[in-house]
């Protein structure tokens, strides 16, 4: 893949969301939902940029919200089904839940027992999150099954004598992985909670499943979920972010200054802690185009952001030339947890945000400037 011409004149930072690679996971995604009838949505935490919800709103069954504010944005600009999980909701919201939520989850009984009168007086959907104790996967703060994770009812805590009213049950336990820890997190969650199921309209299988990834298993996704609806009666929903704009998306910066202190740095006008925060978070090293491993092409660089964060380093990267101030570097798979996340620590800017249509047009869809700094502060 080469740095596309169009990118030479846009403002960077700039998030690029193509339209194309977009659908291509779409697709996807719909032959699951169209192989086995279940509802997939899309997890708004992992990607907001609602400019693309018409067309998502094509392919999925709606979207799940974390919180009220996420909620109202897929109400006011999503079709389809609005749902919601929050680990506590606050009173002086719940009115506005209701009544732009179709279902609601709740974290814990005593949330159930709280708010389920006014919820099924108002005609919604409730469920409940259930917390299978399995974990799958070794990355701690994305782990909801950690022990003493304060993330659904453990079977020592259900109370089988409130379900009365309560429509489904919601686990999320992955985090971009593949089918097999879906298939050992449903014989979990089947052993613990399955006897309750029957009594079920839906399960909701939550998000963390990376269909889109070129070596994701997606025949046995879909053998798992008929498997389940079968031996339930139940209807299956899957709540993924990451798959959604999986790979879909870039981050573009200038090189603005090349320091040396026993190696090269490349200082960017995009930081690691501000536009792309899971590069630290995580931690993981986004691939860039047309760059190698260290010292697998000619000329290494670490590459650092403007902030005064001393860890505030992307990774070291080399290339087949050397960096020159005023080149541009497009970074890889940046529409997922980048734009949501991002921050103006340091009076940063907010990245440009720009979107490449079907017929490769690149448009800017919003750009941000001092008063969204400012109007954070006070
Ligand atoms: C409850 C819930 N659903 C869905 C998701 C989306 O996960 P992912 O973006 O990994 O698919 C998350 C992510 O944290 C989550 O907490």
């Amino acid at each position: 893949m080469e740095l596309k011409k169009e990118w030479q004149s846009l403002p960077t930072p700039c998030y690029v969301v193509e339209e194309n690679l977009l659908k291509k996971n779409l697709v996807v995604l719909k032959r699951v939902a169209d192989a086995t009838g279940c509802h997939i949505l899309l997890a708004q935490k992992a990607f907001s940029m609602f400019y693309f919800y018409p067309l998502i709103g094509q392919y999925l069954a709606g979207v799940t919200a974390s919180g009220l504010f996420e909620a109202r944005l897929g109400h006011e600009e999503m079709s389809g089904q609005n749902h919601i999980f929050s680990p506590a909701y606050k009173e002086e919201e719940f009115a506005e839940i209701l009544q732009i939520c179709d279902h609601i989850v709740y974290n814990s009984f005593s949330q159930w027992k709280k708010f389920r009168e006014q919820a099924l007086a108002a005609g919604r959907e409730c469920g409940l999150r259930i917390n299978p104790e399995c974990s799958t996967q070794e990355h701690g703060i994305y782990d909801p099954c950690a022990p003493g994770s304060r993330f659904g009812v453990t079977l020592e805590n259900f109370q089988p004598e409130e379900l009365a009213g309560l429509s489904g049950l919601h686990f999320h336990t992955l985090c971009e992985q593949n089918v097999d820890a879906l298939e050992e997190t449903l014989l979990a969650v089947e052993a613990k909670f399955g006897k309750w199921l029957h009594q079920m309209k839906w399960l909701n299988f939550g998000g963390g499943h990376h269909i889109t990834r070129a070596d994701y298993d997606v025949e046995r996704l879909i053998a798992c979920i008929r498997r389940i609806q079968a031996k339930y009666d139940v209807e299956v929903y899957l709540e993924p972010g990451e798959a959604v704009a999986l790979n879909a998306g870039f981050l573009v910066t200038t090189v603005l200054e090349i320091v040396e202190n026993g190696m090269k740095t490349a200082i960017l006008d995009t930081s690691a802690a501000c536009h792309m925060p899971d590069v630290l978070e995580m931690p993981y090293r986004p691939q860039i185009i047309g760059a190698g491993e260290p010292a697998e092409k000619p000329y290494t660089y670490r590459l650092g952001g403007p902030t005064c964060l001393a860890g505030d380093n992307i990774g070291d990267y080399s290339f087949d030339a050397p960096l020159a101030i005023g080149d541009r570097l497009g970074f890889c798979d940046m529409a997922i947890y980048s734009m949501v996340k991002n921050n103006t620590f340091n009076g940063m800017p907010l990245p440009t945000i720009a979107a490449v249509d079907s017929s490769g047009q690149t448009k800017i869809v919003r750009r941000f400037g001092y008063e969204d700094f400012k109007n954070r502060l006070s």
